[in-house]
């Protein structure tokens, strides 16, 4: 297995530190609105769910319990290899090397696909939308998660960070390839203190983070994310 799969992006908080990015996964949401807001629109029970970009597996379990089949698609090697450690139990669930853009994974053969701030899908990820059509199946859906840099307050230090990213350039793009918008207001939620503070030192560079780390006191942050979704 090559270390990184062609046509990955760097990931650095979720490659560099996977244990901190793990404690971020676990403060994101709970009040579960983004699980909430795509079973809405398609439930997962007997469906077979693609989870693009799905890191160390965080997500996988969850749709196991629920879905028929579950397969995680990730570049990293090494996160391969703890997203298979984390579902070694479940037997509905196989995760493989790859990338949004050549997935491994047959044509029709797939349901439902979540991706979920897998840093690939945006403004340029044409193939990568081109192997959705060929892997979902008529009656499928497909969700991308993606911040609101927009709105909230994780949103202004996220353009605070990256002041060249261009939210409507974003919105411009999905809606161009026929793509709906749900803006949904999520939070995150950490135990300890310190916890928050090393998950914002993994998000952002030096200078921003130490501000939000001075700025932002308690254990809570308001986050709007969009929830890009399409039905096949
Ligand atoms: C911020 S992490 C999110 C991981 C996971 N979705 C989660 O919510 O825990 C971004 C992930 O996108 C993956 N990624 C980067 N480029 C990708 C590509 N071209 N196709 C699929 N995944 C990609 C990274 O390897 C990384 O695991």
């Amino acid at each position: 297995m090559p270390r990184i799969a062609k046509g990955a992006r760097p990931s650095p908080n979720i490659w560099n530190s996977p244990g901190t990015y793990e404690l971020e996964n676990l403060a994101v949401d709970p009040d579960r609105v983004i699980e909430s807001a795509m079973l809405e629109r398609r439930p997962l029970t007997g469906a077979r769910v693609l989870d693009v970009g799905c890191g160390s597996g965080f997500h996988l379990p969850g749709f196991a319990a629920q879905a028929a089949r579950v397969i995680g698609v990730e570049p990293h090697g090494d996160l391969v290899d703890r997203a298979r450690r984390r579902c070694a139990g479940l037997r509905n669930v196989e995760v493989r090397q790859g990338s949004a853009q050549l997935l491994p994974v047959p044509d029709a053969s797939v349901d439902v696909v979540h991706a979920r701030w897998a840093y690939f899908f945006g403004p340029g990820c044409e193939p990568g939308l081109a192997e959705l059509r060929r892997v979902v199946r008529r009656g499928g859906a497909a969700f991308i998660i993606d911040n609101d840099a927009t709105r909230s307050t994780f949103g202004g230090w996220f353009r605070a960070a990256f002041p060249k990213y261009d939210a409507r350039e974003v919105e411009r793009f999905w809606a161009r390839q026929g793509w709906s918008r749900e803006p949904l207001d999520i939070r995150w939620r950490f135990e300890r203190r310190e916890d928050f503070e090393s998950v914002v030192r993994i998000e952002f560079r030096p200078e921003v983070a130490e501000w939000v780390v001075a700025n932002h006191p308690g254990l809570e942050v308001d986050y709007a994310v969009n929830l890009w979704w399409r039905a096949f």
